[in-house]
């Protein structure tokens, strides 16, 4: 039997508000369309631990975990009350540097593999952008390889409107996994390449994540020295969340630079560029790196905090071990109800629910249905976009969202879709 609709008013009634203030309402990925409409809250008010509440009162266990940077869990102690404590005793916004930049510097190089030298910046995107630029500017070359999603800046946003094509036209993309794909565009373009950026785990868009097929990873580092390119891994969603030095360190590959944000400060925003200390070196003078906002100490001092609670805790193999029984159970499902056509994907840390595509078109409803009924059971999944296991997500949270998830499966499994 369906689960009964979720009140929703209130984000309705604020949805209307913000769509006469802000355009399209919320931003990007947050937009009701990329839910299910209707069915999905649109603001959320407050979050503890594993789980967060809408401005309804409804109740969810987060598994989009803020899109990544909610590592350990929403409101911990001991990395909010650094923060507090900074705001407090000391400021964290002046004319002049703070030496908490140092202190991560060092904690990134102890961490991280490819790591000699560091930048911060303050997201995500402004981390790849600089990683490209501090590439051209080493190389003397213009030409980019990428493969991934980097972010919204001129060079690499998807939708186009507003970008001149000259800013991405020496930009090519390759596909996760088709090293035949880097390697002709390789050949066509080598001697002008300045960079290769790849996030070392695939997690292509809306659509299945992939393992690294074997050798991919190993032939992309092939290939960077061959060109003399250099290599760049986007470790934006993959940093401090597959092991605290990264994909790098799982699998066992070392770029010569490598990016990260998301989980490296549990929500305060912070993004850095890691890497060979003669590439790093464009940042003195070569290359123009600075923002009114990039030295603000608040989230350095966050990020130290959040690194420090990992280490205590042995974050990063709690979640590996929560996330291991998490998917051995959905994969279980998946099993017993063959005809909901549902797929998983991922590793422990980052998992995925899809529905494959058949000829019938079926395929939408279930996933239509799919996420329906999970979020009227209080399980805060995306249809394209996977989920993150936080190290707060409690043993009770997993076994409630994968009584829903069974519940939602024998649901579907039992309706006629012809
Ligand atoms: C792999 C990857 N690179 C870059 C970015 C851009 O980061 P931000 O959204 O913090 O600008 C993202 C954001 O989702 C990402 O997933």
């Amino acid at each position: 039997m369906s689960r009964s609709k979720l009140k929703l008013d209130n984000s309705q009634k604020e949805f209307e508000r913000a769509v006469e203030l802000i355009p399209g309402g919320v931003l990007g990925i947050r937009r009701p369309y990329n839910f299910v409409p209707g069915e999905y809250p649109i603001f959320f008010d407050r979050a503890e631990g594993g789980k967060v509440w809408d401005v309804d009162g409804n109740e969810y266990v987060d598994y989009l975990c803020a899109y990544g940077p909610i590592i350990n869990g929403h409101q911990i102690p001991e990395i909010d009350d650094a923060v507090v404590e900074q705001i407090k005793t000391k400021g964290f916004c002046f004319s002049l540097t703070q030496t908490y930049q140092n202190e991560l510097a060092e904690k990134m190089n102890e961490l991280v593999p490819c790591a000699e030298m560091s930048l911060f910046v303050t997201t995500g995107s402004d981390a790849t952008s600089t990683a490209v630029r501090l590439a051209r500017a080493y190389t003397q070359r213009l030409k980019v390889m990428r493969c991934g999603y980097h972010g919204w800046h001129d060079w690499c946003v998807e939708v186009k409107g507003g970008v001149p094509e000259k800013l991405y036209e020496d930009v090519y993309e390759f596909h996760y996994n088709k090293l035949n794909e880097l390697e002709a565009l390789l050949q066509e373009h080598g001697d002008d390449t300045a960079a290769i950026i790849v996030t070392p785990y695939g997690h292509p868009t809306a659509l299945p994540m992939m393992d690294p097929a074997p050798g991919f990873l190993e032939g992309i580092r092939e290939l960077a020295n061959k060109y003399k390119t250099v290599l760049i891994f986007d470790e934006i969603r993959t940093g401090f969340r597959v092991t605290m030095g990264g994909a790098q360190k799982y699998y066992g590959v070392t770029p010569d630079v490598a990016v990260f944000g998301k989980a490296l400060a549990n929500g305060y925003p912070i993004g850095a560029i890691s890497g060979k200390a003669e590439i790093m070196k464009m940042g003195e003078s070569e290359v123009f790196i600075s923002s009114t906002f990039f030295p603000n100490s608040l989230s350095y001092v966050a990020a130290l905090a959040n690194l420090e609670y990992m280490e205590k805790n042995n974050v990063i193999d709690v979640i590996w071990e929560k996330g291991r029984y998490f998917m051995g159970e959905i994969q279980r499902l998946i099993e017993k109800y063959p005809s909901v056509g549902a797929r998983l994907s991922g590793i422990p840390p980052m998992h995925y629910i899809t529905f494959d595509k058949e000829p019938t078109g079926n395929y939408k409803k279930k996933r239509k249905d799919f996420f329906t009924e999970v979020i009227r059971g209080g399980v805060f999944l995306q249809p394209y976009h996977h989920g993150y296991i936080c190290f707060k997500h409690t043993q009770e949270d997993l076994e409630r969202s994968i009584r829903v998830i069974e519940e939602t499966m024998e649901y579907i499994a039992a309706k006629d879709y012809e």
